[in-house]
Parts: C-alpha cells; structure tokens; sequence
C-alpha cells in the first residue's frame, strides 16, 4: 500500500527483483521525483515503510545514511525507495512518500 504526500492511500501491485523507487515511478507516482535515477545522490526518492517491514530491509548503506540525514523530514521509518530492493517477503508493506525537502 502506497500513501501519497496528500494522505491518499492506493494498492500497488510489485514485481520482485525492482526497487521500491522503480515500482513506484512505475506506478505513476510522480511526484516522488528520484531526479538522480537511483544513483543514492538526490534524495528526492525518500519515503517512509511502515514499521513491520523496517526490520526486513537490508540496513541503509552510509551514502543512504548521509543523504537521509540531510533531510529536514527524515524519521526512524526513513529510507531512500532507490536503496531498497523488493522482493515477495515484502509483499504487503506500507510506504508512504515522504515531504519534499
Ligand atoms: S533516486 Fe536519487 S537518491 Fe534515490
């Protein structure tokens, strides 16, 4: 489930194998940017994952860490959707995207 900056929440269906930035550009969320196409230089792919799911991402690389730490909106649920790959033990998670910076 995707809830987007205006706290509209829509069902989306993931692939396995894809970023959670790819899935949702894919999904026409546009107005999370991900200006740098996944390179984890931009931040503008920041959402946060519901809490359940937290502990199932792989831990945030440093680059991740610096650049989340730059955000004036950054919260523990932080990570940069472009860090983080989904795959099926994810299925049913929650993101929501995150304020623009
Ligand atoms: S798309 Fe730029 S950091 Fe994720």
């Amino acid at each position: 489930m995707v809830t987007t900056r205006e706290g509209v929440s829509h069902r989306v269906e993931a692939r396995s194998g894809l970023t959670l930035m790819e899935i949702l550009r894919g999904a026409g969320f546009d107005e999370m940017q991900a200006l740098c196409g996944g390179c984890c230089a931009c931040a503008t792919c920041h959402v946060y994952v519901d809490s359940a799911a937290l502990d199932r991402l792989p831990p945030p690389e440093s680059d991740e860490r610096e650049l989340l730490e730059s955000s004036s909106h950054k919260s523990p649920l932080s990570r940069l959707a472009c860090q983080v790959p989904f795959d099926d033990s994810l299925d049913g998670m929650g993101v929501t995207i995150a304020p623009e910076d």
